[in-house]
């Protein structure tokens, strides 16, 4: 059974399901979810990039962030959690460890937790990061316990399945998945979903006639489970993003859920909507409830600006202008230029970082103040 028929066939026997079960099923079926059957989907072969893809520089970068934070935590203690959340294939730990081995203190104490929905990219995570097997401590699809140093993600909220709303004449309702014959299709449902309408009521906006938005109920389940596990240390979170402003007042929006495939991006629901599992589904995170949410739940928010200015800040710009002559510095130079490039990686990526129990440090990644664009 394809995964459009099993759809269909819920939405037959149980009525229609909510966006965010749909793209639950599209993104995460154990069989047949877009991530589950490969290690990994992005870079030139996949359907889209991350700034992993664009090379080592973006981890070395971070491993930049993550060496300052390690005395921050625990006075240079011989034990640095470090957990990366949707962790892929593990590519981004190793650019972080490739790094971190040139500072042998820092790389000596930390222990990394890989943390993955996908069994296919776990199970690649070895192979990729051969040369640092005894750093591992575990890896696994759930946040460990008592983390005393950093969690830290790139895209990972951002890939959560979202409720979908729209306002209509007759008030806000919840855009469903049916079945229509064989087909999928879009219908407009009373709001019955927990939560949804207190997350708008909570932000204080109204989401103007004839506009759609998503919610991301997800990220800030994600976001207390984070803070309650983290003992001591960083969250750094690494998303597309906007303010709420942005993303639900502002009239005649129809959303950001995107589409990709085969580098191709669709943001119409008739592109992509009845072929299930063929399609990476995205969309912007809701920073302003991001922020508010970890403020209460025992995070400071120390950070949060575009991915140019923090990159920048972490020494972006001292790389590229080191990277020297001939094909090899040429490319560090497009590489960089492409994480930092405004209107793409660098403005529409933003940073959010969080401290808990290590006071206001003031962070390199932060050194160009509190910058979104
Ligand atoms: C867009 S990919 C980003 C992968 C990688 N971080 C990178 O930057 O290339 C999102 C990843 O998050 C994983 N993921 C989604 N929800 C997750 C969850 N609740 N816990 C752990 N991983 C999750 C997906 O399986 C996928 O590997």
């Amino acid at each position: 059974m394809s995964l459009r028929e099993l759809i269909v066939e819920r939405a037959r026997t149980r009525g229609p399901l909510t966006f965010a079960e749909y793209m639950d099923l599209a993104l995460y079926h154990p069989e047949l979810g877009y991530y589950t059957g490969a290690a990994q989907q992005s870079g030139r072969a996949g359907d889209f990039f991350t700034s992993v893809d664009i090379g080592p520089v973006f981890g070395r970068l971070l491993a930049v962030q993550l060496a300052e934070m390690w005395p921050m935590v625990d006075g240079a203690a011989t034990r640095f959690d470090l957990v990366e959340a949707g962790a892929g294939n593990g590519r981004l730990a190793r650019d972080i460890l490739d790094a971190a081995v040139e500072t042998p203190p820092f790389y000596d104490a930390i222990r990394l937790h890989l943390v993955e929905r996908s069994a296919a990219a776990r199970h690649a995570q070895a192979a990729v990061l051969a040369a640092h097997l005894p750093t591992i401590a575990s890896s696994g699809p759930d946040l460990p316990d008592m983390i005393r140093g950093v969690i830290y993600a790139n895209e990972l909220l951002d890939a959560f399945p979202v409720h979908r709303v729209t306002m209509t004449h007759d008030g806000l309702r919840e855009i469903h998945v049916d079945a229509d014959g064989g087909h999928v299709v879009e219908r407009l449902e009373q709001v019955r979903t927990a939560g949804l309408a207190e997350y708008l009521k909570d932000l204080g906006v109204a989401i103007p006639v004839g506009s759609r938005a998503e919610v991301n109920l997800l990220a800030l389940q994600w976001l207390r489970s984070a803070a309650r596990r983290l003992e001591r240390g960083f969250l750094m979170l690494i998303d597309y993003g906007d303010q709420a402003a942005r993303l639900y007042g502002a009239a005649g929006r129809q959303g950001t859920l995107t589409a990709y495939h085969r580098h191709t991006d669709a943001t119409e629901p008739a592109d992509w909507l009845d072929a299930p599992g063929d399609w990476d589904l995205t969309s912007h995170v809701d920073l302003t409830s991001i922020v508010a949410c970890a403020e209460r739940h025992g995070l400071q928010c120390l950070g949060a600006l575009d991915q140019t200015y923090f990159l920048l800040g972490l020494g972006a710009a001292e790389i590229a202008g080191s990277a020297g002559d001939g094909r090899a510095g040429l490319t560090k130079r497009l590489a960089v230029k492409t994480l930092l490039q405004p209107g793409g990686l660098g403005s529409t990526l933003k940073v959010l970082l969080f401290g808990k129990g290590v006071g206001t440090p003031a962070l390199r990644g932060c050194s160009q103040g509190t910058r979104l664009t």
